[in-house]
């Protein structure tokens, strides 16, 4: 614990390398996040028992995370710390921030419109199609 602790603090002294590192992680962590929120609502598309809890869950935290991520892209955080982002989005910054205004507004508009397990089935898919298409563009296989 010690020892994390004055890793941190070593870690927010020692300058933008460091700086930029971090922003990677969050980005990633936020995104890895999005990615196991998005496990239980996979598995009841598939036919796992509907709970509507877990469904809004999820959605919150698409919602949430959606708006943390634009900010997550400054210039110079184009490489390192294993990002699979692509340079596409720092040639497209707008394109970018509005997929990610899209799915945060898709998800909070889901959560109002889900009610039972038809409009989940209905209105689920209107949401999950935001990540392929945006991984399309802008996240490159990791090498
Ligand atoms: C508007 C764009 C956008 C949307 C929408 C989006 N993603 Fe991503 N996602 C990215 C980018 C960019 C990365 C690469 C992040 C990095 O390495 O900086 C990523 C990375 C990931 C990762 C890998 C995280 C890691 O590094 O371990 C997962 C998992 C993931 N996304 C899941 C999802 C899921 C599931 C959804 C939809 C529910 C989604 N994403 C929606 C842009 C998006």
């Amino acid at each position: 614990m010690r020892i994390a602790v004055a890793a941190l603090v070593l870690a927010s002294l020692s300058g933008p390398a460091l700086a930029q590192g971090d922003v990677i992680a969050q980005r990633k962590d936020i995104m890895k996040g999005v990615g196991g929120a998005t496990r239980d609502p996979g598995r009841m598309l598939r036919g796992e028992p509907f709970d509507i809890a877990k469904v809004k869950a999820a959605l919150a935290v698409y919602a949430d995370s959606a708006a943390k991520m634009s900010g997550l892209y400054p210039a110079g955080s184009e490489t390192g710390g294993e990002t699979t982002a692509s340079p596409k989005i720092w040639q497209a910054k707008a394109d970018f921030d509005a997929r990610f205004a899209k799915f945060g507004a898709d998800a909070k508009a889901a959560a109002a419109a889900i009610t039972d397990e038809a409009s989940f089935k209905a209105e689920m898919p209107k949401v999950l199609q935001n990540c392929g298409a945006c991984h399309e563009v802008y996240r490159i296989e990791k090498k």
